[in-house]
């Protein structure tokens, strides 16, 4: 089976209508098997069958969510982009505990947006752990978010293999517990992460995401256009704290689509901060 030209483009609009995700020409191939796969499941007799049921007989938005779980690029390993994350363990995160520590307020909330099967979600946690001795002592929090419910649940059972885990340095290894089938994340590390199903073009759900320290969403923007990029990196701002930090990944910059963010450099690297 092969999409058509208008068909594609079809397909490609209810996409981004739902998720911000942008599907080009390149990705043309990609689509298409994705959603050969689909059809085939489903028992139906073509593409153009396909785009009406997912257009017109889908009120539940269940077909799309299974086209999202389809869809999405879910590549990720712990202590990815190391570099950045040594700015938030060294600079960020004790900026804040000292800050907290001059009040009576000992909550820290961190959202990892795009976590996908939760290795960057753990891999904060073990920072976390690291960096903050006291730690267990506050009430800390990193909700870990994705649309795709299949990289949820792996996420929900923080076990791993070698190729997520091999950019752990081995001073951290006594937060990975080894089992039959490789890693599981230390339990007591693993309680500081929640995971919940969000998607980041759907602003309900977006203004429901309040009073958050740090915000990282990176690796997840580069399948996004520049509108539904400034819509979710707008929708960051408003659920920042004061002084709350956005970590993107490296090849993402915002200040393109908005100013509202402070650029800031910490160990040479650049974060937006929310003055
Ligand atoms: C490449 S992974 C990045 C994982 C991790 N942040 C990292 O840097 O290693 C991108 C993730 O973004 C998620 N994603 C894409 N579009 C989304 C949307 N509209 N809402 C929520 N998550 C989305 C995908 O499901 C995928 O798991």
């Amino acid at each position: 089976m092969e999409l058509t030209a208008e068909q594609f483009s079809k397909l490609s609009k209810l996409i981004y209508r739902k998720l911000g995700l942008q599907f080009d020409e390149k990705k043309m191939y990609f689509l298409n098997k994705r959603v050969e796969r689909r059809i085939t499941e489903l028992g139906l007799k073509d593409a153009d069958e396909y785009l009406f049921q997912l257009g017109y007989c889908d009120s539940s938005g269940d077909e799309m969510q299974a086209l999202a779980n389809l869809v999405t690029t879910n590549e990720t390993y712990m202590f990815r982009e190391f570099e950045q994350l040594a700015g938030f363990a060294d600079v960020c995160l004790p900026e804040l505990i000292a800050a907290r520590q001059k009040t009576t307020e000992r909550r820290i909330r961190i959202w990892c947006a795009g976590c996908s099967s939760g290795e960057e979600a753990y891999t904060l946690a073990i920072i976390v752990r690291e960096v903050f001795p006291d730690s267990r002592n506050w009430d800390i929090r990193i909700t870990a978010t994705d649309i795709d419910e299949n990289m949820l649940e792996l996420a929900r059972n923080a076990v791993y293999g070698d190729r997520s885990v091999k950019g752990v340095p081995s001073v951290y290894s006594k937060h990975l517990v080894p089992t039959v089938t490789g890693f599981r994340i230390h339990p007591e590390t693993a309680s500081l992460v929640r995971m919940e199903k969000l998607n980041l073009n759907d602003q309900q759900q977006m203004k429901a995401m309040r009073s958050y320290d740090f915000i990282f969403c990176r690796n997840v923007l580069i399948y996004f256009d520049d509108e539904s990029r400034r819509n979710v990196v707008n929708r960051f701002y408003d659920s920042l704290n004061p002084k709350g930090y956005l970590f993107l990944g490296h090849s993402e910059s915002v200040g393109r689509i908005t100013s509202a963010f402070r650029l800031k450099k910490a160990q040479g690297h650049l974060l937006y901060t929310k003055d």
